[in-house]
């Protein structure tokens, strides 16, 4: 038996959603993660610093009895923003980070950017403050194939943003590409990305060689597997711009199974034990600690956490659900088609 310590990880890129599928899905995040990066694109998004705090309070008192996990609050970046809103929140200590969502690029983001000039005075003032920016790097043009959205939006956006605004802390969400890599990797400051679960384990042919399979449909969409090898290079070499951000994202099972699905992968439950795979077939164990457990807290200015979390490789593999059921319907849980033998063990929650 294998075992290895590492601090408790943190998950800076996280869907919780609302209502009953809040309440369904949250156990599995404060399981296994302490704090999380909890994002805004609720069906009503949360704008204002005032949506923040309620919907932080809701986050709160859906959490187990016995769980401790803190939510880091974002605000949902629209064109009608008030700089003086977000820099309240910020000073308040409750807003953590703005998203820039492209208007139209994914989940909910009809009130998103469609002009970048319009948020300019928001951004100038996160600037002067250190509010971090975290976007969904991915350009709305139809004419732009959706493989190719990540890089042109690299290009049209955010190259020039970064010239414009040196001093504005940037994470690039949940980066699918080489060239995302390559972008991150060649600013010298304030510029970081996050990297999902799934990005790491999966490629454009696991959603779409020999049928179909929705639960594998996320955005950025998955791409070809240089990319694919390319994040995994970045994720394990121990720079500190690369962290994880699981992107675990629930929709129930009917909106994704039909002729128009939702885009989302389910990874709450199991994303330790796969990151923790990938890192051993990487020979990167070493490393682990640092992608869920520090490099993120370093770029959001926080320490990282003290309590310590057991990882153990049993001899079989594990078992995790296949689905789980919530008060808002069955949800798919990521299948990385691999057998996972990493299980996490903490002193005060059973597993
Ligand atoms: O796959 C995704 N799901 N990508 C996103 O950008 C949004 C997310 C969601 O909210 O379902
Ligand atoms: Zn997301």
């Amino acid at each position: 038996m294998q075992s290895l310590v590492t601090r408790r990880p943190d998950d800076w890129h996280l869907h919780l959603r609302d209502g009953a599928m809040l309440e369904g899905i949250l156990p599995h995040s404060s399981a296994n993660f302490a704090r999380a990066l909890i994002m805004p694109n609720l069906v009503r998004p949360v704008i204002r610093s005032v949506d923040a705090a309620a919907y932080r309070n809701r986050i709160v008192a859906a959490l187990p009895i016995g769980h401790s996990f803190e939510p880091f609050m974002t605000l949902y970046l629209t064109e009608a923003t008030d700089p003086t809103d977000v820099e309240a929140g910020f000073r308040d200590g409750l807003v953590c980070a703005v998203k820039l969502y492209p208007a139209g690029a994914t989940t909910n983001s009809d009130s998103g950017v469609r002009e970048i000039e319009r948020v300019m005075p928001v951004l100038e003032r996160m600037a002067k403050i250190g509010l971090p920016l975290c976007v969904h790097g991915e350009v709305t043009d139809p004419a732009v194939d959706i493989f190719d959205r990540e890089a042109v939006f690299i290009e049209r956006l955010l190259l020039p943003l970064r010239e414009r605004l040196p001093e504005l802390r940037i994470v690039m969400e949940h980066i699918t590409t080489k060239d995302g890599v390559d972008f991150v990797a060649s600013q010298t400051k304030n510029t970081a990305a996050t990297i999902t679960t799934h990005h790491l384990i999966i490629n454009r042919n696991t959603v779409l060689a020999g049928g179909i399979r929705p639960h594998y449909y996320c955005l950025p969409i998955v791409k070809r597997e240089s990319h694919r090898l390319s994040l995994r290079a970045a994720a394990t070499s121990g720079d500190r711009r690369f962290f994880l951000g699981t992107d675990s994202a629930p929709h129930a099972d009917p909106t994704k199974e039909c002729a128009c699905g939702c885009a989302g992968i389910f990874t709450a439950i199991n994303t330790i034990s796969c990151v923790a795979e990938v890192f051993e077939q990487e020979g990167a164990l070493d490393r682990l600690e640092g992608f869920i457990a520090i490099n993120g807290a370093a770029f959001y200015g926080r320490s990282p956490n003290e309590e310590r979390i057991t990882l153990i490789r049993d001899a079989e593999p594990l078992k995790f659900p296949t689905k789980i059921e919530t008060g808002a319907g069955m949800v798919t849980v990521f299948d990385p088609q691999m057998p996972l033998r990493w299980r996490t063990k903490r002193a005060d929650i059973a597993t």
